[in-house]
């Protein structure tokens, strides 16, 4: 008979695949700077949409909202439930929150301004908890088990499945080495080995339905492989113009997987 290998370690392996990829965390002030950007609300319409959708709030009367930045989904959900904890810690996606709570009359958010690692023992447990979009942490399983933590009855996270579409054809005309980041396989081993109950979806993946500038697009080419030379240039440029209606390039956003999970003893 052969021997089971050894089990995996999924949470070290995580740290693993992160450090292959050169991850480095980020700052909250990264963030403070695209809480500005105005495009935020148009951009992400059809997330928020597929996540609402499948967000159960029957019976819930709290929710805490971790990494809420400027509350695409803080707000909706404010206006379903008693109350709402919303956590970032980021200063500007709070002040951004802020704003626009005043403005649509919503006055049942809490907001406190908190990071993963911090200490949470100060805010409240809550029916429900979320993260969306939001889990791209050093330590992905004391994250989960913190949300599991401060959830009554419920805990659900969006985490991507993949890349962009766009971003593995880019660099391969390139010719660029590129590790893709951890994907939604490691929060479900991980709720797994903490000895719960994962249910997965799909939420759709958004359709870009104009033309892509190929200006924005060098933009973004630069962010994700660094220096670009005038060849690497002249292939983008040629990629593109080729891409009927100039559609070809990089999706707006990823396609998620929606996990949740009952939480309590
Ligand atoms: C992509 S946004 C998602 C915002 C919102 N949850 C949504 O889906 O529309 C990620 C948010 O997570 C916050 N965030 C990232 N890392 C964090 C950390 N370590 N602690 C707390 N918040 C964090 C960022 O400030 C940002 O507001």
């Amino acid at each position: 008979m052969t021997a089971l290998p050894t089990a995996i370690d999924h949470a070290a392996r995580y740290r693993q695949h992160l450090a292959a990829c050169g991850y480095q965390a980020k700052p909250a002030t990264e963030w403070d700077a695209r809480a500005a950007q105005s495009s935020w609300r148009r951009r992400h319409d059809d997330y928020t949409e597929a996540f609402l959708a499948r967000l159960d709030l029957r019976n819930v009367a709290s929710v805490l909202d971790v990494g809420c930045g400027p509350g695409l989904l803080t707000l909706p959900i404010a206006r379903q439930v008693a109350e709402v904890h919303a956590l970032d810690y980021s200063a500007g996606m709070l002040a951004g929150l802020r704003a626009a709570a005043s403005a649509e009359g919503v006055h049942n958010v809490h907001s406190w301004q908190r990071s993963w690692e911090e200490d949470w023992d100060d805010i409240p447990n809550c029916d429900v908890a979320i993260a969306s979009r939001s889990l791209m942490v050093p330590d992905l399983a004391a994250a989960l088990a913190k949300l599991d933590g401060h959830a009554r009855q419920r805990a659900c996270i969006t985490f991507s499945t993949g890349p962009r579409s766009g971003v593995p054809e880019l660099a391969a005309l390139l010719g660029r080495h590129w590790t893709p980041m951890p994907d939604h396989r490691y929060p479900i081993n991980l709720l797994l080995d903490m000895g719960r109950e994962p249910h997965v979806d799909y939420l759709p993946v958004s359709v870009r339905d104009s033309s892509q500038d190929v200006d924005d697009l060098l933009r973004q080419a630069a962010g994700l492989f660094d220096a670009l030379d005038a060849r690497d240039e002249g292939r983008i440029r040629d990629w593109h113009a080729a891409s009927p209606s100039h559609r070809l390039g990089l999706a707006p956003t990823r396609r998620w997987a929606f996990i949740s999970w009952q939480t309590g003893d």
